[in-house]
């Protein structure tokens, strides 16, 4: 698929910010660091959905290591663009095999950092013998909250869709990353 400068979801208009190119050479820097550090490690990579899929699918892929791979879905936002704040843990499959092994989340985007804080914290709860995050972007502005120990690369605290990120379920199955054009800016946006 030839890259968009410009794409519509919706009712609204996003423009290119990191072209597939970029992301491909990202994910092949983390999954180098990532596969040297969990070589000799049990290792359970949980990926949240539904937005960390596609990164997911191509950062396992970049580690060429052994590893289970079991996803968690978290939902903050409501109808709005921010956090609502409260963390909605909707499902886990296999939880009961953490104990004592080695964990990594995989993220597409940590922003206030409230998700990821609700996730590490429930995922404690099984007793695994370490948690790391591997996000493949972060709002430094927003974050708050424990730091994300594998960052793809940070961006200014502004709406973003593609690989994997959607705006009202719209913009998923994009290559690219496209950031909300600032003149269109101000309306509602609902994403899992
Ligand atoms: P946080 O709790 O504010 O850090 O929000 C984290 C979650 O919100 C991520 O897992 C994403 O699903 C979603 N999210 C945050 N920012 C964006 C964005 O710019 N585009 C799409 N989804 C986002």
């Amino acid at each position: 698929m030839a890259t968009l400068k410009r794409v519509i979801i919706h009712d609204k208009a996003f423009k290119l910010l990191i072209p597939a190119e970029e992301i491909r050479s990202i994910v092949h820097r983390m999954g180098q660091q990532l596969a040297e550090r969990y070589a000799q490690e049990d290792l359970v990579c949980v990926v949240i959905l539904k937005g960390a899929f596609m990164f997911a699918n191509d950062l396992i892929r970049a580690m060429q290591i052994p590893c289970e791979i079991t996803f968690l879905r978290a939902q903050s936002y409501g109808a709005q663009m921010y956090s609502s704040g409260k963390v909605h843990i909707e499902f886990f499959t296999n939880h009961q095999r953490l104990q004592d092994r080695a964990v990594l989340i995989i993220e597409d985007i940590v922003d206030s950092g409230l998700t990821l804080q609700a996730i590490r914290e429930y995922l404690a709860q099984h007793r695994p013998k370490s948690i790391e995050t591997a996000t493949l972007l972060l709002k430094p502005d927003t974050f708050q909250g424990p730091m994300p120990e594998y960052v793809g690369k940070a961006i200014s605290p502004l709406f973003v869709i593609g690989y994997g990120m959607d705006y009202n379920e719209g913009g998923r199955y994009l290559p690219d990353i496209y950031v909300l054009d600032s003149s269109t800016a101000g309306t509602t946006v609902k994403q899992g």
